[in-house]
């Protein structure tokens, strides 16, 4: 199954002004074109440049309460790790555990930057197929709160460095409860044969092993069995199976205190109808709420996936016959969703003038020698001209985070904007890249009381555009090439 619906004759491609319309947090203005929680994204454009990712602080809380909302109102004892992998910027991190997330990390650098984002370690679970005996000795040692083991091997490893650091690793086993999450296929990590978590059926033995071993305390058990899941019943077969372990194992006499559910929560790209938190929650409640145990989820797009877009330039229009090529100046190394995964994203125009042209269609790709460096197929857009902006939606999370610099094109800039924020009159960008305030007066919908002057929503570039010099900063070449 792809990743996201393709275009049918019943679901057939939402057009710019639909797309615009199932997002709270962009807005048309008739002057100043897209806004992104009240920010022109054309002023951010005009300052830093494109290709730019830039993220809506305001829309990241509100998913993040949302969410929480939603696992308080099914009574779950339940803490929410944000999978770093998903969006790793510091300001991002920093924003979630300013909220109250911990964090779910796969790699030392991560666990790393949660830590550098102010996530304490004791809110930080570590997850991973692969953890060297390196990462679980800097994990112990910063006092990680779980180590999510993925198998007997994993689990030897880490007594054997607990031990050695005279530590006792809390640890829940990954389970891999052999369930098809109906997602694309490089995204499933629950079937038997993924290479994700320990067999359902020695799932038990392992755990008793646990047990005995030195540097280890088995507390748990965790399970993630995909990402972009749009339905409910995989997240349910498989807490079920999680809920039938934690029964077995307790009548066997084992301490289990928590369930890691794991993420996997879709969001709709393409405006499909998909399972939100509160059914998700409902599915946790179903299986685990009576059974008084601890509860986390790793959410990790539908976090900040809708919250970040990736703006981008048209280069040039390439027609040929019928067809009509629009060559912006992102590319697969800044968003390579499509290119990996055939990922739909949103594709709307900037400038006001652009978001009421004529629709036809066109397809969208980026500069990359690759014929995969496409982002969408005859998609319907206006005519846009050479120069025009574009915002992909939806970027926010496994965007940035899986950039490359293929073809020698430096990373791109990352902007936060704090829609949300009472600023007052005279904030402007933070780092002063020059959008004054006068520049932003007046632009959003609601501004409230007519005549007052609305307090200016404020942005801040969050990493600049990488500079090309450094992509071969760190490169020599020997003497004998001199
Ligand atoms: N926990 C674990 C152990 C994971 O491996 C993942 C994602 C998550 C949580 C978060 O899943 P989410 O809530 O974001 O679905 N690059 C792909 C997605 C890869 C997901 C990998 N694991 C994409 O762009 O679709």
């Amino acid at each position: 199954m792809p990743a996201d619906l393709p275009p049918s004759a019943d679901h057939p491609d939402p057009t710019p002004d639909a797309l615009i319309a199932a997002r709270p947090y962009l807005a048309r203005h008739a002057m100043d074109g897209l806004l992104l929680e009240g920010v022109p994204l054309a002023a951010i454009a005009q300052s830093v440049g494109t290709p730019t990712w830039v993220y809506g602080a305001a829309t990241i809380r509100a998913r993040f309460h949302a969410l929480a909302a939603a696992l308080a109102e099914a009574r779950l004892p339940a803490h929410i790790h944000f999978a770093v992998k998903a969006n790793d910027h510091l300001a991002v991190l920093r924003l979630l555990g300013r909220e109250g997330a911990g964090a779910d990390v796969v790699s030392a650098g991560e666990l790393l930057r949660a830590r550098a984002a102010g996530i304490p370690a004791s809110r930080v679970v570590f997850s991973g197929v692969g953890k060297t005996a390196a990462d679980l000795r800097l994990a112990l040692g910063l006092g990680i709160a779980q180590v999510n083991v993925e198998s007997a091997e994993e689990l030897a490893m880490l007594s054997d460095v607990a031990a050695g650091m005279g530590r006792v690793a809390p640890v829940a086993l990954r389970v891999n409860p052999d369930v098809d999450a109906g997602t694309h296929a490089k995204i499933s990590t629950g079937r038997a044969r993924d290479k994700f978590g320990i067999p359902y059926v020695s799932a038990a033995a392992l755990y008793a092993h646990a047990a005995t071993l030195p540097g280890i305390d088995p507390c748990g058990l965790a399970m993630h069995i995909g990402s972009q899941i749009r339905t409910l019943a995989p997240f349910r077969a498989a807490y079920d199976r999680i809920a039938g372990l934690v029964r077995d194992l307790r009548a066997a006499g084992q301490r289990v205190a928590v369930v890691d559910c794991g993420g996997g929560l879709a969001i709709p790209y393409r405006d499909e109808p998909v399972a939100g938190p509160v059914g998700l929650a409902g599915a946790i409640a179903a299986a685990f709420g009576g059974l008084d145990v601890e509860l986390l989820i790793e959410p990790g797009r539908w976090l900040v996936g809708p919250a970040g877009v990736l703006l981008a330039s048209v280069i040039l229009v390439k027609r040929d016959g019928e067809s009509r090529f629009v060559v912006l100046d992102a590319a697969m190394n800044d968003l390579l969703r499509p290119a990996m995964y055939d990922a739909w994203h949103g594709i709307v125009p900037v400038a006001a003038a652009d978001l009421v042209g004529r629709l036809a269609p066109a397809d969208v790709v980026g500069p990359v020698c690759e014929s995969s460096d496409t982002f969408a197929r005859d998609r319907a857009l206006p005519p846009l001209a050479p120069g025009a902006l574009v915002a992909i939606l939806d970027a926010g999370a496994y965007g940035a985070v899986m950039s490359s610099t293929y073809n020698a094109r430096p990373l791109a800039a990352e902007v936060l904007v704090n829609g949300g924020a009472d600023v007052g009159p005279d904030a402007g960008p933070q780092d002063g890249t020059g959008v004054g305030a006068d520049d932003r007066a007046n632009i959003g919908a609601d501004d409230g009381a007519r005549g007052q002057r609305r307090p200016e929503a404020r942005w801040a570039v969050i990493r600049p555009r990488q500079d090309v010099a450094t992509l071969w900063r760190d490169e020599t070449v020997p003497d004998w090439l001199k």
